[in-house]
């Protein structure tokens, strides 16, 4: 089918921004650099890599995915406020292709309640913003906040001052998840009647998932004439989250020909893509999700399961190798050496060298003994495992746990402390995870509180790598971690560990804390 650039859908992917900003996420910088490389394996067009002025933290990463990560436009969010704009710019500016992109409210309920200003301000405030974004950049992107509930008229005005002034793609938001297909694509068109300078520009969707609806509303969007939707990976963000950057791109997939819109992600790197998330994110895929859920090539019933067999397509609309779940070749065993597994690891797309091969290689080998055949998706597993250990963490140096149906379980300790030091702990429990966390407590000396624990299998097997999430919460903070091993114990040890030392971290701001300080910062006039 001819294709036209006209028709082409370009994806924004705001899973290191919106999507981190979800409770309990706590990236790193390095983790957030590796989730913005294979960003750009997928074929993303452009990459919102972070709020550079909420934290140093963020700053940094931004800075370093901008430095680094060649292919998408990198871009940093800003409120309208000069100095937002200012470190938006630092943060992004050593990129091939930098873009800022900067927002205000235009609804009355958040315009009058939550910035206690007028119509006229956040006139103002668009004005000066966009105009100080262009003497950086001519990539600039602006955004009414909580468009879909916005006063149409006085959001196209808004709009119009917007372009004038230079920004070149024009997103609205239904920031609060409120909105209908119907209803969005009206909006839609209201707008480009209202604003005749909005088909000069991409125009771009942002839909969240309060009522389910992110997906059929950015589809929505992109049908009334949209040429850009903002999504994150597995759907994280905000509340319920953003619309699912898998879901919009298969769904532009698998029915191209009928809704005549493409986009030019690479669809094979949507699997891998979403373990990576989920893995550095601490957030599991539920096992039903479209497109990436376990279960989402799975046929239970008998009838489903002979039919396919027949034909695939009786009962499969998309062939699963096309989001890359083809099953890999690659196997590697206790005697496979150090060539063999960095040869592995570019199959996968991974290039690892030096320092980090030679951890990869040793911990490679501890799981080559326990287990007899290494799979590619051991080999993600592990990678990104080693990846997680920040250097200021506390480790697990040994435990000994007894259990038994007799008597409450007793776990002992000793834990690697950040500066060298090594602590004991002891503790019982209700149960052996329960002993084991409490004596880690003991141990770093901090009551952390256990909020949720997952356990789950790398691959099939009796000797699969279990991988364990936790989240926890400490003063306040929620922060998660993930471990790896063959033995599930080891795992949940250091599961809990990285979680305890993400929540302590200054320059990783986890969930609860985030979500109060941009509240904070959104509502004091810029
Ligand atoms: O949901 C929202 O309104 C946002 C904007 C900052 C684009 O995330
Ligand atoms: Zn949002």
């Amino acid at each position: 089918m001819e294709r036209s650039e006209q028709d082409r859908v370009r994806i924004f992917d705001t899973t290191l921004r919106d999507g981190e900003q979800s409770p309990g996420i706590s990236l790193n910088r390095q983790e957030k650099v590796e989730i913005a490389y294979q960003l750009a394996r997928l074929g993303v067009d452009v990459i919102e890599a972070g709020f550079p002025i909420t934290s140093p933290g963020d700053f940094d990463a931004v800075q370093a995915i901008a430095r680094e990560v060649e292919g998408p436009v990198i871009c940093g969010l800003a409120r309208t406020s000069k100095q937002d704009i200012d470190a938006a710019w630092n943060a992004v500016k050593d990129a091939e292709r930098p873009r800022i992109h900067t927002f205000v409210a235009t609804s009355d309920i958040h315009i009058e309640r939550k910035l206690q200003t007028t119509r006229e301000d956040v006139k103002g405030q668009t004005r000066a913003a966009v105009a100080h974004a262009r003497e950086y950049t001519d990539d600039v992107e602006f955004s009414p906040e909580d468009g879909s509930r916005s006063d149409v008229e006085f959001m196209a005005e808004v709009i119009q001052i917007a372009i004038d002034e230079g920004a070149t793609t024009i997103n609205v938001p239904d920031t609060v998840g409120y909105t209908m297909p119907d209803e969005y694509a009206e909006m839609w068109r209201r707008l480009y009647e209202l604003v005749p300078g909005l088909s000069a520009v991409i125009t771009s969707v942002h839909c969240h998932n309060d009522l389910g609806l992110a997906v059929a509303n950015s589809f929505a969007g992109l049908t009334a004439g949209c040429r850009q939707v903002e999504c994150a990976v597995n759907g994280i963000g905000e509340r319920a989250g953003n619309a699912s950057l898998e879901e919009i791109v298969m769904l532009l997939h698998t029915r191209e020909s009928s809704v005549g819109i493409w986009t030019a992600a690479n669809t094979r790197e949507i699997a891998r893509t979403s373990r990576l998330v989920s893995r550095l994110t601490g957030y599991p895929v539920q096992p039903n999700k479209a497109i990436v859920g376990r279960n989402a090539f799975a046929h239970e019933a008998g009838i489903h399961q002979d039919g396919v067999l027949k034909e695939r397509t009786t009962y499969e609309i998309m062939d699963a190798t096309t989001i890359g779940l083809e099953a890999n070749s690659i196997v590697l065993g206790k005697h496979s050496g150090r060539h063999a597994l960095r040869k592995a690891l570019e199959e996968l797309g991974l290039e690892v060298d030096g320092a980090a091969l030679n951890t990869a290689f040793k911990r490679f080998k501890e799981i080559a003994d326990k287990k007899k055949r290494v799979t590619a998706l051991d080999l993600e597993a592990i990678v990104s495992d080693e990846m997680r250990q920040a250097p200021s963490a506390f480790t697990v140096e040994s435990f000994d746990i007894e259990a038994s149906s007799t008597r409450s379980p007793l776990a002992r300790v000793r834990v690697r402390m950040p500066d060298g030091a090594v602590e004991s702990g002891s503790f019982t429990g209700d149960g052996p995870v329960d002993a084991f966390f409490s004596a880690l407590n003991a141990a770093v000396g901090h009551e952390a509180r256990l909020k949720e624990y997952h356990v789950s299998a790398v691959t099939g097997g009796r000797d699969a790598l279990g991988e364990v999430t936790v989240l926890l919460e400490l003063n306040g903070r929620l922060a998660s971690g993930v471990g790896v091993s063959t033995d599930i114990l080891e795992a949940s040890g250091s599961a809990y560990l990285r979680a305890l030392s993400n929540a302590l971290s200054d320059d990783t701001m986890a969930g609860a804390e985030r979500l109060l300080e941009r509240e904070a910062q959104t509502t004091s006039t810029p």
